[in-house]
């Protein structure tokens, strides 16, 4: 459904994208993730035909970005990251202007306005002003607005950006019917790896401008390289061949009194990892999350070449996490 290639935008001599290249496939939820300023938005307006590429391409729908935009325009609906819908009007109304812009006919038009409206569960406030609305039922309204056209593509740039858990989660049912429903592809942007792990088929991880990993969720975080032990010790901390010579054991990490131990199946060798080692004071135990894998990515390629940068960040982060 999308095809990316070799795609480059410049900003003066700043790369926002430098050289992205990736596929999406039918009916698929893709996400882009990666940190603030990677190039997500870029990358979705050039999709989108609202940017040109310096270099490099795209096809959506079959059609070229360059060559052929109106036709990716009526194939596409783009939910934007910053609010676009008009807050004097109600929320029909809104819809009502759309279906004009796009020219969905008279006969049809009342008709779709009320099915989106459902969809997105907004029947029994469509006569509101968008102003009384609350955040998520604005980013409920742009989504309808977005698959009033019947568009093959949907772009979502950070949908549930400042909604309350439990409005974030209402948003997660409505995309899953929308994929069902409508028969739209989704590509989708977010910081929420909760979100996009429940969500996304794929995920495409974008640093500087490139894609650095690509792969469904479940992949990404097997290849985090197997469950996280956190080990945390009173006194002097053991060597790291302590650990590395269980063939269980895929990497080891030392920072001051905590080792963090990456290995296969914690359940049947947890016992041998820990029967000799002296002076103990807590284990921690997780299974990898996408939380992880975004920070072990983001990590790398903030630190450059050096792996001490690298490490002593990830360790850094995942303190925190
Ligand atoms: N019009 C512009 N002129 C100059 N630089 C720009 C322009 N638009 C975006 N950029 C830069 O391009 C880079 C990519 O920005 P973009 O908005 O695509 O990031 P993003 O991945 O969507 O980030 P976020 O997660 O914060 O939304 C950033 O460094 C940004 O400052
Ligand atoms: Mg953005």
């Amino acid at each position: 459904m999308i095809i990316v290639k070799n795609l480059v935008k410049k900003y003066g001599d700043f790369y926002a994208l430098n050289g992205l290249s990736f596929e999406v496939n039918e009916n698929e939820i893709f996400g882009l993730l990666g940190p603030n300023g990677a190039g997500k938005t870029t990358l979705i307006h050039i999709l989108a035909t609202l940017l040109k590429p310096t270099k490099g391409g795209a096809v959506v729908n079959g059609y070229d970005v360059l060559h052929n935009a109106t036709k990716v325009r009526e194939s596409i609906g783009v939910v934007f990251q910053a609010p676009s819908s008009d807050d004097i009007l109600t929320g029909y109304e809104n819809l009502k202007i759309h279906a004009l812009l796009y020219g969905i006919p008279r006969g049809t038009r009342e008709k779709r306005i009320s099915e989106v409206l459902k969809l997105v569960g907004l029947e029994g406030r469509k006569n509101d002003q968008v102003k009384k609305y609350s955040g998520g039922m604005r980013r409920r309204l742009e989504i309808a607005r977005g698959l009033l056209h019947h568009p093959k593509v949907l772009f979502l740039d950070e949908p549930t950006l400042g909604l309350d858990p439990q409005s974030r989660e209402s948003m997660w049912t409505y995309i899953k019917e929308i994929v069902t429903e409508e028969k739209v592809t989704i590509i989708l942007t977010t910081h929420y790896m909760e979100e996009a792990d429940m969500l996304c088929d794929r995920i495409g991880f974008i640093s500087n401008g490139k894609i650095i990993a690509l792969n469904s969720p479940s992949n990404l975080k097997q290849e985090m390289g197997g469950d996280i032990v956190k080990i945390n010790f009173i006194g002097d901390i053991p060597s790291t061949e302590t650990f590395t010579r269980f063939d269980f054991v895929h990497k080891v990490e030392l920072e001051e009194n905590t080792a963090i131990v990456y290995m296969d199946e914690v359940n049947s060798n947890m016992h041998s990892l820990i029967k000799d080692l002296k002076g103990v004071r807590t284990i921690e135990y997780k299974k990898p999350t996408l939380n992880d894998v975004f920070l072990r990515l983001s990590g790398d390629s903030l630190s450059g070449d050096s792996p001490e940068g690298g490490f002593m960040q990830r360790y850094a982060q995942y303190k925190k996490s």
